[in-house]
């Protein structure tokens, strides 16, 4: 038989990710470790489709924003490191400038269901 997925967690409504709009939550699932803090992720509108992420920059570990929906940088084209400025591709978030050039931030399964945006972590 094959294993249960990580079950799907509703975030928000989806006529709350309006263009533009990020949508911060806190992932059911925990971390690796035990006593490590709580995941964290945001979604938003990629051209029109919903497209989340861990809230966790690969350099160093930590959440990209400083404000709470605060994601894009001064041009509003990438996702942005605010503690050292590194620039994610919105679309795949692929890392092409800063520390953590060439890694990427690690995307979550979405979707929407009954009128609401549900997350998962990726199997
Ligand atoms: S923690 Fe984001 S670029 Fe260093």
């Amino acid at each position: 038989m094959k294993p249960a997925g990580t079950p799907w967690q509703s975030v928000c409504p989806a006529q709350e990710l309006v263009p533009g709009k990020f949508v911060e939550f806190r992932l059911q699932q925990k971390a690796a470790a035990p006593d490590s803090m709580p995941l964290t992720g945001f979604v938003f509108l990629d051209n029109g489709n919903p497209r989340a992420y861990l809230n966790i920059c690969p350099h160093l570990g930590i959440e990209l924003n400083w404000m709470p929906g605060r994601f894009m940088d001064s041009d509003n084209l990438f996702i942005q490191c605010s503690t050292h400025g590194a620039l994610f591709k919105p679309s795949s978030g692929e890392c092409i400038a800063g520390p953590c050039q060439g890694e990427a931030l690690t995307e979550l399964d979405v979707r929407e269901r009954n009128g609401d945006i549900e997350i998962r972590v990726q199997g």
